[in-house]
């Protein structure tokens, strides 16, 4: 969660159980910053940094975790116009997973084309395979579902082919306070690709929903703001 997660708040919640951790968004590139900018100047939360302080100190906060929690996995969550600056992040020595950001609908992300308004670039399948076959971590890709004029499966067909580790897949159901349960699973049963479920989990019954949908993994977001979930992660 931009403006949130850094290494100090990740480090109070991987207590809770989780065996992987996401550091971001982070914007990395010349357009993306100028974006974050803008949203900063409009009251909400983002990380900020020049563009040759940011992957110093994504190093320095994967570290940080590392220093503390050598066995817990850390990913970094990036956005970038182009794909270059996402392969120089992955090179960071610690970080286990490069995650993509083809998920933010800020207007000032979305109006450069990043985000979530990636998928409806003609060149995305290119754009994340460049990154895997470059990459020197592991690579997710993050999307929402049920972005307006895109096909969420056709999408996750594509990142499968081009080659990524993992789909983070926040099923938002744009009409409710809950997951699209019916796209997970169609996504989890027509694809192979390891699936992070995400969206809306507070309950264990949540994330046993998630799996009987087909979840590789799944992860929690909002839940872990107020620090009280009820279960120990490490239970699932
Ligand atoms: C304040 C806030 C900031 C967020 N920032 C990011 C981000 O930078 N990158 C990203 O992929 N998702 C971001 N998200 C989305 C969450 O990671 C998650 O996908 C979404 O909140 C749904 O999951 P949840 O129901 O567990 O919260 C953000 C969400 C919130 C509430």
């Amino acid at each position: 969660m931009a403006g949130i997660t850094d290494a100090e708040f990740l480090k109070r919640v991987i207590p809770y159980g989780f065996d992987v951790v996401t550091l971001g968004g982070y914007s990395l590139d010349e357009k993306t910053i100028e974006a974050s900018r803008k949203i900063i100047e409009r009251g909400r939360k983002e990380f900020h940094f020049e563009i040759d302080e940011v992957i110093p100190h994504i190093e320095s906060e994967v570290n940080s975790i590392k220093n503390s929690y050598p066995d817990v996995r850390v990913s970094a969550n990036v956005r970038s116009a182009l794909p270059e600056p996402i392969i120089e992040a992955s090179k960071i020595e610690k970080l286990d997973i490069i995650e993509i950001n083809c998920h933010c609908r800020q207007d000032e992300i979305t109006a450069i084309g990043c985000g979530q308004e990636m998928l409806k670039r003609p060149d995305f399948t290119k754009y994340i395979s460049k990154i895997v076959d470059e990459s020197e971590s592991e690579v997710s890709v993050k999307i929402r579902a049920n972005v307006e004029g895109t096909d969420t499966l056709e999408i996750a067909q594509g990142i499968e082919d081009a080659g990524a580790d993992y789909l983070h897949l926040d099923a938002m159901d744009p009409n409710v306070f809950d997951a699209d349960w019916k796209l997970l699973k169609k996504v989890c049963d027509n694809t192979d690709i390891k699936v992070i479920g995400n969206n809306s989990i507070d309950s264990r019954e949540k994330i046993m929903k998630m799996y009987d949908c087909g979840v590789y993994g799944f992860s929690i977001a909002r839940g872990v703001i107020s620090g009280s979930l009820n279960f120990n992660i490490s239970d699932f």
